[in-house]
């Protein structure tokens, strides 16, 4: 009896994938029983987060003061009033230095089970402290920010109205988390579609849709980030890095955080939401078009040349993924 319940159960789980996901999911070596019917869920409306902390991390977000030289704040590379990042191909910080990788979107970044191309961050909390401390970005410390932060009375009342312990370090990054989550970008098109709206969609964006499906590309990009949820290898059809003629340190990806070979450039999964606005792509800003992302990923992640006809299907499909902050479309 339990047998046939088994089989059953693994019946109707074939039944849900299309063998575009299964081939891509075995050949990522990634476990496929996590995949549901429908792979894309839609984002919350709204998420409940503590309103005062949020204000606290929204100011400190816009801070300069986190940076040694009072010259960048997390904004000045994530801006909210775009899609969440800077638009260039490697993020420029303090001192105009330039850095190895691309700056992704903050928007749903707290959806993603670990932060940074090389998800060497368990967190949000854990995240904040990385630029701070990162020479060549903000290039500062706690100790130097807490001190700059004490002179502000504003700051002081409102880190001892929201933290039994005050303006700490830790509270700093809490408090930036906390407005991180509050990042969400609803209303994407094809979430009201998800949501029974069918009209939301046209013809050709549902089409792009079923061939990112019947390719594989579900099988990495999934669930409610349209990706963010495991890490996978760039090149598992071929090694992308040698046809480039480019493989630096910042294309080791999960190596650099583990040591371990077989995580030689694994990259996490990027989250798709909002895909078609955050140009340009791949962790070190490489890609300058959503077309040549399409195409490189069908070739190098799926082993299969896509025509430009099913590239422009599939770019139809991701621009339904743009959502809305603050009921400004992004
Ligand atoms: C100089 C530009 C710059 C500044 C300033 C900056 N960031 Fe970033 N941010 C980046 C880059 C580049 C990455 C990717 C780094 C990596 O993956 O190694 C990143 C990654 C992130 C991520 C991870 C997103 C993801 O999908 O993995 C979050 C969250 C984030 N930053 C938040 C912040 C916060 C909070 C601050 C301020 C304390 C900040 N950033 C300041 C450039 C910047
Ligand atoms: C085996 C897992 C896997 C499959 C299958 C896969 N991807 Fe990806 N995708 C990734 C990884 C890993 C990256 C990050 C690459 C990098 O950072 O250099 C990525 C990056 C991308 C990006 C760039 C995102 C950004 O913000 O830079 C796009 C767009 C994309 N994929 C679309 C697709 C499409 C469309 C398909 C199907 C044709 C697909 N992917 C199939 C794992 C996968």
């Amino acid at each position: 009896m339990a047998g046939a319940v088994l089989i059953v159960l693994a019946v109707a789980a074939w039944h849900l994938r299309t063998p575009g996901e299964e081939k891509a999911a075995a050949s990522a070596g990634i476990d496929s029983a996590a995949f549901n019917a429908e792979p894309i869920s839609p984002l919350p409306p709204r998420v409940v987060l503590d309103a005062d902390k949020v204000a606290l991390g929204a100011r400190l977000f816009a801070d300069v003061r986190l940076s040694h030289d009072d010259t960048i704040a997390c904004a000045t590379c994530h801006k909210l009033d775009g899609a969440g990042n800077d638009g260039r191909r490697t993020a420029v910080g303090i001192g105009g230095q330039v850095g190895a990788v691309n700056t992704p979107t903050v928007f749903n970044s707290g959806f993603n089970f670990c932060q940074f191309w090389d998800g060497r961050a368990n967190s949000l909390e854990e995240q904040a402290a990385g630029p701070v401390h990162n020479p060549a970005e903000m290039g500062s410390d706690w100790p130097e920010v807490l001190a700059k932060l004490r002179r502000d009375k504003d700051y002081g009342a409102a880190f001892t109205r929201s933290y039994a312990d005050g303006l700490t370090g830790a509270n700093v990054a809490d408090a930036i988390a906390t407005f991180e989550r509050s990042l969400v970008t609803p209303d994407a098109r094809f979430d009201r579609y998800l949501q029974g709206e069918t009209a939301a969609l046209d013809a050709r964006e549902i089409r792009g849709y079923r061939l990112f499906r019947e390719l594989g590309c579900a099988s990495c990009h999934q669930g409610v980030n349209v990706g963010g949820n495991f890490h996978a290898g760039l090149g598992i059809f071929g090694d992308f890095f040698r046809d480039r003629g480019k493989d630096g340190p910042e294309d080791q990806g999960r190596f650099n955080v583990t040591g371990k070979e077989a995580d030689r450039h694994k990259f996490r999964v990027p989250s798709l939401r909002n895909v078609a606005r955050t140009a340009p792509y791949f962790h070190d800003g490489s890609v300058p078009t959503l077309e040549e992302a399409i195409r490189l990923m069908g070739r190098y992640q799926l082993g299969h040349e896509l025509s430009r006809e099913e590239v422009g299907l599939v770019a139809a499909f991701l621009s339904t993924l743009t959502g809305s902050y603050q009921g400004r479309p992004l």
